[in-house]
């Protein structure tokens, strides 16, 4: 019976790809007279050569809208984060722009390195935790819901202004053993269709699944605009929506999974430029 259920869900993966026109990573993407680099030599601790940004999937329309701030519709958001910033909140009377008088612009940067070890607090750091401790622990104000709007909204803003810089996590010292957590769920399969995350971006990007053009699953464009669902998505509910789709149970959003996949998956991105926030659909 084990065997016979094994066979149908391999059937069932086999049946899943179709052989596509491979990524078109000759074509340049410049936004705003800015050059992004959409395809970068792998980091040697994969197998395949090259890494290649999601942008190089999508169609010609898709993609367009990546190319000019104006069509981009993530830029409302960044917007609305922007009043944000201004805006005071909680009980030491302060908004962002108290503090950081440089305005988000003095993040330049930092999105290319996160996640990260944070030596004082001793944990791993991404965008998320370190919007939420201004808040709580400076602002006296309440931490934002991950995956919420309004955070994904000003995660876009100071991960805008890295824009078009190198990817660049590290993966040893402190955060090794996270690092390799999140290789492991990487790989692991999971789920009605017992797929890892490997299955599709790593063995079968380039290829056609159902309707999709199945790219390498970076995150160098998070946060990402999706047309299907007309709101910012963060790496999280990417996550999420990719584990449901093969029918496992989801980690959660913030869980330590998730935590480690995202720091794992980022590196798989080195080399890449920061896009976010970019267009998909
Ligand atoms: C009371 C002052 C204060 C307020 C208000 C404040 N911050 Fe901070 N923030 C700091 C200090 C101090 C640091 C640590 C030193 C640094 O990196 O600037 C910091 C660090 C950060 C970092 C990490 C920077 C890095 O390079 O490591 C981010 C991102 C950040 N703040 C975002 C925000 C956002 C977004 C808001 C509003 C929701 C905010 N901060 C409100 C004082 C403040
Ligand atoms: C059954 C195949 C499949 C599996 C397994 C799968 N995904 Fe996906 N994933 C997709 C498809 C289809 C898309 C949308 C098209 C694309 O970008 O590849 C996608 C998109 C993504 C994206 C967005 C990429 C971008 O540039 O917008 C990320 C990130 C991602 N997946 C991560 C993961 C992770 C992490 C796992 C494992 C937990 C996973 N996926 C498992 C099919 C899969």
């Amino acid at each position: 019976m084990k065997k016979f259920t094994l066979s149908v869900a391999v059937a069932a993966t086999v049946a899943l790809f179709a052989g596509a026109a491979s990524a078109q990573t000759t074509d340049v993407l410049e936004i705003e007279g800015l050059a992004i680099t959409t395809s970068a030599p792998a980091p040697s601790f994969l197998d395949i050569d090259e890494v290649i940004s999601g942008w190089a999937f999508r169609s010609t329309e898709t993609r367009a809208l990546q190319m000019d701030d104006f069509e981009n519709p993530a830029m409302i958001f960044v917007d609305q984060a922007i009043d944000d910033w201004n805006t005071v909140d909680g009980a030491a009377g302060k908004s962002c722009a108290s503090c950081h008088e440089g305005g988000p612009e003095e993040f330049a940067g930092l999105r290319a390195e996160l996640p990260r070890w944070n030596e004082e607090q001793g944990s791993l750091f991404n965008m998320e935790d370190y919007i939420n401790f201004c808040r709580t622990e400076r602002m006296e104000a309440e931490a934002l819901r991950w995956a919420k709007p309004r955070m994904d909204a000003m995660v876009a803003l100071i991960s805008l202004q890295s824009r078009g810089m190198p990817v660049n996590v590290a993966i040893d010292g402190p955060v090794a053993d996270i690092w390799e957590q999140g290789q492991e769920i990487y790989y692991t399969r999971v789920g009605q269709l017992d797929m890892a995350c490997a299955n599709c971006h790593e063995d079968n990007f380039g290829n056609m699944i159902r309707a999709d053009h199945l790219s390498q699953g970076q995150i160098n464009g998070f946060p990402a605009y999706r047309l299907k669902n007309a709101k910012l998505n963060s790496t999280h509910a990417r996550f999420k929506g990719c584990m449901k789709n093969i029918r496992a149970q989801p980690f959660g959003v913030g869980s330590d999974e998730f935590r480690a996949l995202e720091l794992y998956v980022a590196s798989r991105g080195n080399g890449l430029s920061v896009e976010g926030p970019s267009v998909r659909n």
